[in-house]
Order: C-alpha cells, then sequence, then structure tokens
C-alpha cells in the first residue's frame, strides 16, 4: 500500500517554525510521507499565527481553496489561531481537527480517532507536550533549534500571546542539554534557544544564565544564540554571560517596543526608557561590539508626535543593528482593542519614518565590518557562492563553489555591506 502523505504550512514566528518541524518529524515516524503542495496530500496541517490581523482571514480563505481542491483530505488547523478561535474554525469551516499550541503530540493519535466527528483538543498541558515531542530536528540547516520555555506571564497590553500560548512553563535543564547533545550528535554546529521570553527561564536549580553556561560547555556547541528576551528581566549574570562565554554569539534580540515611559506603561511593559537604556549600557560594557535587535510597534492606541518622536530618538541612542517594526494592530480579547484607536494614515505614516531609520541605522552597524573579517557558518554553497551567518548574526556571501564547505565555520573578508547581507572573499 502506497504511503500516505502530508503537507504543512506555516504562519509566524521561530516557535511556530520549531512546532512545525516537530509535526513533520512526528508523521514522519509514523510512516507518512511529505509532499510541497496541499492539493495532493491526505493530511494537510495549517499551523497558524495570530499575532497580528490578516492571519486568520488566511486561514479562512485557504480553507476555503481547500474546500475547492482537495476535499478529501483529512485538514488540521494548529498553533495560534486554533487555540482561540476553535469554534469559529469547526462550525465554518472544513477543517476536520483543531489542535492546539500544546497538543501537537496528539496529531497522529486524532487522526486515527477521527471519524464523522470534528475533533478539538486545546488544552494547556506543555509539559506533556515537551515530553512527548520527538527531539529530533528535520531542517537540514546547520543550526539545532530547541524550545527552552513556552508561553508569558507578561499581558503586555496589545498582546495575544498569554492567551494563544498560556502562562510560561520552563523545561527542566536536563532534558534541554540531553536535546541539545542528541542534535550536536547529529552534525549540528549551533544551538539556538527559543521561546516568546527565553530569559525567564526559571526551573527549581537554573536561571536563564545558568541554561546559557549548561548549553555553551556541551562539547561541539561552536555557537549558542537565543530568543527574545524580556528587558526588565535580563539579570546581570546573564549580560555577563556574553563577556564569559566565548560561544555565545554577540547578538541580543531585546524588544523596546516603543522609546516613552507613558507609552510603555499603556502598553504594559514592565520598564521605563531609563530603565531600557540602562540595561544596554550594561549590555554594551559586557560585549562592546554585540548586535543589539528590537521590535517596535507604531501607532498604540493614544501614542502622541512627540511620544512617537521618542522612539525615533531611541533606534538613534542605541544604534541597533536592525529592528522589526509593525503598525500596532487590535487583537480581540486584549485590553488595547478596547483604547482608543488612531487613524490608519497616522500609522502608516509613522512606520515609513522609523523605518527609514531603523535602515539607516542598519547599515551603519554593517559599513563597520567593511575590511573586516568574519566568520561564517555555512548554511549553502549554490550557483558559485557561499551563505551563512556572520557572529552578528548578519547574512554573508562570498564567491565560492566547494559544498564541502557547509556546515563549517570560514574566515571571510568584508568588501561591501548592504542594509540586509555582507559580501566578502574568503581568506
Ligand atoms: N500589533 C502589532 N504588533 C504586535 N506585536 C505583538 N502584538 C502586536 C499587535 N497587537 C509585535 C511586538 C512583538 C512582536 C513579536 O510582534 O513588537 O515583539
Ligand atoms: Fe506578548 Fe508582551 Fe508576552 Fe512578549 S512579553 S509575548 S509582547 S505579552
Amino acid at each position: 500500500m502506497q504511503n500516505k502523505t502530508f503537507y504543512i504550512k506555516t504562519w509566524g514566528c521561530q516557535m511556530n517554525v520549531y512546532d512545525s518541524d516537530k509535526i513533520k518529524t512526528l508523521l514522519l515516524q509514523h510512516g507518512y510521507s511529505a509532499v510541497e503542495d496541499e492539493k495532493t496530500a491526505d493530511v494537510i496541517v495549517l499551523n497558524t499565527c495570530s499575532i497580528r490581523e490578516n492571519a486568520s482571514e488566511k486561514l479562512f480563505s485557504l480553507l476555503g481553496r481547500i474546500k475547492k481542491t482537495n476535499p478529501n483530505a483529512i485538514t488540521i488547523v494548529a498553533g495560534c489561531v486554533a487555540q482561540v478561535e476553535s469554534k469559529k474554525i469547526t462550525k465554518n469551516t472544513i477543517a476536520d481537527i483543531v489542535v492546539g499550541t500544546h497538543m501537537y503530540h496528539k496529531i497522529p493519535q486524532l487522526i486515527a480517532e477521527l471519524k464523522e466527528e470534528k475533533l478539538v483538543d486545546i488544552e494547556f498541558k506543555p509539559y506533556e507536550k515537551f515530553d512527548s515531542l520527538p527531539v529530533d530536528q528535520e531542517s537540514s540547516t546547520q543550526t539545532g533549534y530547541i524550545a527552552i520555555q513556552e508561553g508569558c506571564n507578561h499581558f503586555c497590553t496589545y498582546c495575544i500571546v498569554p492567551f494563544t500560548r498560556g502562562r510560561e512553563y520552563s523545561r527542566p535543564a536536563e532534558d534541554i542539554v540531553a536535546e541539545a547533545k542528541h542534535l550536536i550528535s547529529k552534525g549540528k554546529k549551533e544551538i539556538f534557544l527559543l521561546g516568546q521570553n527565553v530569559n525567564c527561564y526559571k526551573t527549581d536549580n537554573d536561571d536563564f544564565a545558568d541554561l546559557l553556561y549548561k548549553v555553551a560547555e556541551i562539547p561541539g556547541v561552536e555557537r549558542l544564540r537565543y530568543m527574545t528576551s524580556y528587558p526588565s528581566d535580563m539579570t546581570d549574570r546573564a549580560i555577563e554571560a556574553h563577556k564569559n562565554i566565548p560561544n555565545l554569539m554577540p547578538y541580543m534580540h531585546l524588544p523596546a517596543q516603543a522609546g516613552d515611559s507613558d507609552v510603555l506603561k499603556s502598553m504594559n511593559r514592565e520598564y521605563t526608557v531609563e530603565e531600557y537604556l540602562e540595561k544596554i549600557d550594561l549590555v554594551y560594557k559586557a560585549r562592546p561590539d554585540i548586535a543589539i535587535t528590537s521590535d517596535f510597534i507604531v501607532g498604540f492606541p493614544g501614542e502622541t508626535e512627540e511620544q512617537f518622536q521618542r522612539t525615533v530618538e531611541l533606534v538613534k541612542k542605541v544604534k541597533y543593528a536592525s529592528c522589526y517594526s509593525f503598525k500596532y494592530s487590535p487583537r480581540p480579547g486584549t485590553p488595547a482593542e478596547k483604547m482608543e484607536q488612531m487613524p490608519e494614515e497616522i500609522k502608516e505614516k509613522r512606520l515609513a519614518i522609523l523605518q527609514a531609520t531603523i535602515k539607516e541605522y542598519q547599515q551603519k552597524f554593517n559599513n563597520k565590518f567593511i575590511g573586516k573579517t568574519v566568520h561564517v557558518l555555512v548554511e549553502k554553497v549554490e550557483n558559485g557562492q557561499l551563505n551563512g551567518r556572520g557572529e552578528h548574526f548578519q547574512s554573508v556571501f562570498a564567491n565560492n563553489e566547494d559544498k564541502s564547505l557547509v556546515g563549517s565555520i570560514v574566515a571571510v573578508k568584508i568588501t561591501s555591506a548592504g542594509t540586509n547581507s555582507l559580501t566578502g572573499e574568503l581568506v
């Protein structure tokens, strides 16, 4: 008998990419094979994101298309939209199974149990998920991704994550270390620790800094990275780790969200701009060349022109290596949704101004590398070009045809810099 096939579509953040990889591994282990097209798959998994609007509209329109092109497939909606909109999905679409962010490990079982009735499992049980999911990683990158915690207790007034991912849960350090060792034994060179708030990591025995030291000392971990951190939870010890741990890469994503303390208060961020800048100062003292990056939201309810200008000023002060920036998008059920909203044109104008400033500083940051040598973990060699990430996480290109370099760390002397990448020659 021919194997059953599956197709996975992923929207959203690195955590969703990670989750989809685990779902893929699980289905492969259960004898399914992967296809690249939803039209031919026996099982379709849609791993959704709800951080900003449009995500659920995209889901509903894709489900409408599947109804026409592949109505007999078993359709599974997973991820953040599944967690918060399960009723709407089962009532209005052809989806057969709705599975929440903590229940992916049950997908094969739910497929087996599926009869006439649609199935929904949106319980919050993070420990059960982490104990049951495979530790293997299907994606063929040189980086091993490990979720070390999930969920969030911060409740920023704009954010839906505490409702889609639940409260904070930190995995035992022994499990994380075992997973890292396993991934290294499978050939990964870099370990990337993931979570909504990695630096809030806390168990009975370990905090985030302890975990950094434990993972960094595993033989074979050539590079260690992590994302995302909450500014006021960044401890002195975690900052100092950037001075003390040679294989901890000089990169820190520390989302400020806004450059005005009153806006931060209204967002329920637990720090002022001054406190944020104090952290940045400590980070630069520990590792002067570090690449600091951030997320920003413009057009949050009530944001005045002066308050917005303070966000632009913050970008200039911190000299970010790069930033993501977004127009505020009201999320159902969050406190900011009920506040008075800004006109769309103002949001758009502010976003354009902020992005121009971010780009300018991104270019300035990258220009500093011209004439310097960076060390690149080679991801691919294609069309006569080698590509990978430097220590500071920039994408680096160099002319090269030698495919055997994939997976090794090579020295590249930088000859030119763009806003999004560096180019150089192998030395
Ligand atoms: N509107 C716009 N941006 C948002 N983010 C989170 N929620 C919203 C929202 N409602 C942004 C934040 C966060 C990033 C992952 O997405 O900047 O850090
Ligand atoms: Fe959302 Fe704030 Fe939690 Fe980040 S810290 S996931 S922005 S609620």
